[in-house]
């Protein structure tokens, strides 16, 4: 097994303030690890750096073993990196369908030919896209709010629909921030079975941000604990659960 991503003393300066201070982070391809963290810790400051919205202003992020410290979003994705929103409100303009349908880069297309005359394997890959999503919609039992705009899907469901988004459609490692968020105990179970099952039956790595411990330690053998910026802990999940720095800063 090789590594998937990789964060070498990371650190993160905006303006005065240190987001993120040396932090070092191994994803094994394959692997299911916990990231938690108090509020304010840097939970998606890591998921940022590691997807490409911020650059490191110190140490290295590598992905499938690619130098991708200063590499933009576009081609981090590009790698197979795919990552849910924390807060999903700010998606408008688009419907269910559409914003699940970006989740599938991997069967567009790359070339810029295929792009501007919308050559005939762009629009068979189009259609291939939207058959997938039109698919997983129906998989789940969320069919009918494919060709509804997404702001005005239920919250739950919108949480659902960026899930899968980060799922389906040939990404090779999730980022998954706070999936559970301002969801119900019944939403929150089935969110629980639908990520269980999908890890179980694909190859995918998952790094899994989540205030609700008992959730992530359901999913992730290992985990990685963070304050402040940074690590606090990392190794199993029972380890780093019953580290006492981390009992201390989730009691305190
Ligand atoms: N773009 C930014 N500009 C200024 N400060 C930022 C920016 N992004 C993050 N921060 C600050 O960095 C710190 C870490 O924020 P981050 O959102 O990564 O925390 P988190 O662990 O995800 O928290 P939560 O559990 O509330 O989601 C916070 O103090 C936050 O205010
Ligand atoms: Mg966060």
């Amino acid at each position: 097994m090789g590594i998937a991503a990789e964060l070498e003393e990371v650190s993160v300066q905006l303006g005065p303030v240190r987001i993120l201070d040396s932090v070092s982070l191994t994803l094994e391809e394959g692997a299911h690890v916990g990231l938690v963290g108090p509020n304010g810790a840097g939970k998606t400051s890591l998921a940022n750096v590691l997807c490409g919205y911020y650059h490191p202003s110190g140490g290295r992020v590598r992905v499938f073993g690619i130098d991708t410290t200063r590499a933009e979003p576009v081609r981090i994705a590009s790698l197979g990196v795919r990552r849910s929103l924390q807060s999903v409100g700010r998606v408008r303009g688009i419907t269910a369908l559409e914003f699940l349908e970006l989740g599938m880069e991997t069967l567009w297309p790359t070339s810029m030919l295929h792009t501007v005359f919308g050559t005939r394997a762009g629009r068979r890959a189009e259609r291939s896209a939207t058959r997938l999503a039109a698919s997983t919609l129906r998989e789940v039992g969320l069919d009918r709010f494919g060709p509804v705009p997404f702001e005005d899907c239920p919250y739950g469901v919108r949480k659902f629909v960026d899930v899968l988004r980060t799922l389906v459609g040939g990404g090779r490692v999730a980022v998954l921030d706070e999936p559970t968020s301002g969801l119900s105990d019944g939403e929150r179970a089935q969110m629980l079975d639908l990520l269980a099952r999908w890890m179980g039956e694909s190859a995918m790595t998952l790094l899994l941000i989540d205030h609700d411990v008992s959730f992530v330690r359901s999913l992730c053998p290992d985990m990685i604990a963070i304050e402040a910026g940074r690590v606090l802990s990392t190794g199993t999940t029972s380890s780093v659960l019953a580290d006492p720095a981390v009992i201390h800063c989730f009691m305190g």
